[in-house]
């Protein structure tokens, strides 16, 4: 059982393996008393802090004059009675008012995951795996009931939460404000690590201390976003990779979001994720309910390390599925940066010929085979192809890229249009947008409304048509732009407020209804890069493009970054050709490779620009990608060195039965007489011997962590270095 509830003490505690999670019902509201590590099954109470401050505070009826809502650390703070702080909820009545005073009207507790409708979802495998709380409370006056629910994964050490509003009232109600989670922790003494970023320059760590007041990451671009990617961490100040106390909350979700810290005048520090309510406003007639996504809870009391492993853990097991989920990736060669607009049948052919030979086992076809795209600025939205560039259709150059030795993986951008296409020409209605306004473009397209049940119907064939003639095994789905004039043609003037939510309700529905009618298609999501690289992608596309940034260098803190939260195989990485299309520089062929051995592995350059000694690298590379396998796929993950605290990342992977460790260094800037540096490893099982692959050397599972490996020296600017190490 992790779930325990007290009827005399009305305290939850939810455990997992490792971690405890505390509330209690105080005063009818719900109040959080702790999260952190296994505590022992017991009344908790004496963490309240009943010594409230209500000078100036509303007060409740219970004429206790001490008592505030402004200052209890509310499990799930709503706007309009006496809680001054960031809200979880907020809801308009139909005599105009804003104000929910949800108070505490029972609970359920059931074997097995509860899933929020329509939306992705980690998931259980068997009811032992999962037990969860729903929580009910309800604002009297209107008969709005929250279902708060809590899935606790026992041995995943992960809390998912998420809420679904109910209105069991006469009157229609409006729904401004609906978080997946919040909670407030009696601590002040915290660092905040979030990330920041912009196209080719995603996710860069930031840490800084908390202050006084609201900090906040969000999204209001209609994705998750280059800028901000839905995930929050606090932590203790001394907290490193292997101790501290970490808390996390990651958002399954792929649109607009915010996540909130906000200290009060007390000490204690509120933190909450969930959709964007700037712009949100959704119709809830009477007997209607809507479910928030989920929030995915991690606490660490192993530091940032342990944090990713739980994460790591979860999203590769437990929210994504399908035939890859356990899979070694296919080898890809993309096209992208081999042709970009400029390619034909032959050329495709011949690439993937020679790529053969070298072990690649599959190529993409990227943008422009369709309609008369030959540059960016039309065409979007027509689905067949260019019988200029592709004379036997995809079916034909299928064929051909199969008799090569390859299948074949294809790009779409399905959820955008071009001006100039004929979709667009035969359906203007269809796009995103605001009656009496312009249609803005971003690179030359707008946006299709997904929210439309015909859009997703026309998507679904199209798509479907072009996989079923060439027999496609992966597709590559693209979405290039930020959302501008959120606005449905189908939707009545007072519901407008919900056409970005309901676009993605109806992406997950497409996506979902593809899933099912192609399992054996490996999905891959990009949006320019990492624009969309979340958590509520995962479930139908195992892998994300993590960058449009190739330059092995830059990589390692995007790649450093991604991995707080996300598994290595949800990262694809592509070794490119030099000097990189982005930064112009050049880097030996070895730093690619090791930097692209992340998980999900492939090429983004044209094999016939390769020197000899270039093919035997990429070769060897392939081989050595292949032979790692199921170590990258599923191993465990450790950053060994912050690029920004040292010249040099590094971290190592390590196999599920811990015999295996692959590790890399690499150099991003040479120190000119530095000394000699060394790293350690961390996880290892005591009492393992393990000998390298690479020199035949010998090393104890105690050396290494310990002491570690040292670095070749000197070690140069973009130079790189592997161990292979296994037990003996
Ligand atoms: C985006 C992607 C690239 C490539 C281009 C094609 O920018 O991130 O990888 O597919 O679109 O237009």
């Amino acid at each position: 059982m992790s779930i325990i509830y007290s009827p005399e003490t009305k305290q939850f505690q939810l455990n997992t393996n490792k971690t405890s999670y505390v509330m209690q019902v105080q005063k009818d509201r719900l109040q959080h008393l702790y999260w952190g590590a296994r505590l022992p099954d017991k009344d908790h109470a004496f963490m309240r802090r009943d010594h409230y401050h209500s000078s100036f505070n509303a007060n409740d009826e219970v004429n206790d004059f001490g008592f505030s809502l402004d200052v209890m650390r509310m499990e799930y703070p709503c706007y309009g009675r006496g809680e001054m702080r960031p809200s979880a909820f907020e809801m308009t009545h139909p005599e105009g008012s804003s104000i929910a005073d949800p108070v505490y009207i029972g609970h359920q507790i059931t074997a097995g995951k509860e899933v929020p409708k329509g939306l992705p979802s980690c998931y259980a495998e068997s009811e032992a795996e999962c037990e969860t709380l729903e929580i009910l409370l309800e604002d009297k006056p209107s008969s709005v009931v929250l279902h708060l629910f809590y899935c606790v994964f026992e041995a995943y050490n992960a809390i998912v939460r998420f809420v679904r509003v109910e209105n069991k009232g006469q009157q229609n109600v409006v729904i401004n404000k609906l978080l997946s989670a919040s909670l407030d922790l009696d601590v002040s003494d915290l660092e905040m690590i979030s990330n920041y970023g912009a196209w080719a320059r995603e996710r860069n760590i930031e840490r800084h201390k908390i202050f006084h007041g609201t900090q906040e990451i969000f999204s209001r671009r209609g994705a998750s976003s280059h800028t901000h990617n839905p995930f929050l961490i606090l932590c203790d100040p001394s907290a490193t990779e292997s101790v501290g106390d970490v808390y996390g909350m990651t958002l399954v979700y792929s649109g607009s979001f915010e996540g909130t810290v906000y200290l009060d005048s007390f000490e204690q520090t509120r933190m909450a994720i969930g959709l964007q309510h700037e712009g949100f406003a959704w119709q809830l007639a009477p007997g209607e309910m809507l479910d928030s996504p989920e929030a995915v809870l991690v606490y660490s009391h192993n530091g940032l390390g342990g944090l990713s492993d739980d994460y790591h853990r979860l999203f590769r097991e437990r929210l994504c599925r399908g035939i890859y989920r356990d899979q070694r990736r296919p080898v890809l060669l993309n096209c992208w940066e081999a042709c970009y607009f400029n390619f034909d049948e032959e050329k495709i052919v011949s690439i993937a010929k020679e790529a053969a030979q070298m072990g690649v086992e599959l190529i993409v076809v990227d943008d422009g085979w369709f309609g008369k795209r030959d540059q960016d600025n039309c065409s979007l939205g027509d689905w067949t192809p260019n019988p200029k560039k592709l004379p036997g259709g995809v079916k034909g150059l299928a064929e051909k890229v199969r008799a090569a030795g390859c299948e074949l993986g294809i790009w779409f951008e399905p959820e955008m249009i071009s001006p100039d296409s004929d979709l667009y020409r035969a359906h203007p209605e269809w796009v995103l947008s605001i009656p009496g306004r312009p249609r803005s473009l971003g690179r030359w397209q707008m946006i299709l409304d997904l929210s439309r049940k015909d859009v997703q119907d026309y998507l679904f064939d199209s798509i479907a048509s072009v996989i079923g003639e060439g027999n496609i095994s992966y597709v590559k789905w693209d979405f290039n732009r930020n959302f501008s004039e959120v606005g449905s043609a189908l939707l009545s003037a007072n519901q407008q407020g919900e056409v970005a939510h309901r676009y993605y309700l109806g992406l997950y529905a497409l996506l979902e209804r593809l899933n099912r009618a192609f399992p054996q298609v490996l999905f891959e999501s990009c949006s320019g890069g990492g624009g969309r690289f979340d958590a509520g992608l995962l479930p139908y596309m195992p892998q994300a493009w993590t960058s449009d940034n190739t330059d092995a260098i830059k990589r390692l803190w995007i790649q450093y970054g991604s991995s707080f939260v996300y598994p290595l195989s949800s990262m694809s990485a592509h070794v490119s050709i030099c000097p990189n299309h982005q930064t112009g520089e050049t880097s030996p062929f070895q730093t690619r490779v090791l930097t692209a051995l992340t998980g999900s592995f492939g090429f983004e350059l044209n094999p016939f620009d390769l020197n000899k000694e270039e093919k035997e690298e990429f070769a060897a590379a392939v081989s050595l990608y292949k032979e790692l396998g199921d170590l990258l796929c599923k191993g465990r993950y450790h950053r060994l060195s912050d690029p920004d605290k040292k010249n040099y990342a590094a971290w190592n992977y390590q196999s599920v039965d811990e015999r295996e460790i692959f590790a890399v260094a690499v150099c991003h800037h040479s120190v000119v007489n530095g000394g000699p540096e060394r790293f350690r490893l961390f996880g290892l099982k005591k009492g393992y011997v393990y000998q390298s692959k690479t020199d035949g050397h010998i090393y104890s599972a105690e050396e290494l962590t310990q002491y570690g490996l040292q670095l070749p020296y000197p070690m140069k600017e973009r130079q790189a270095a592997f161990w292979h190490l296994k037990a003996i």
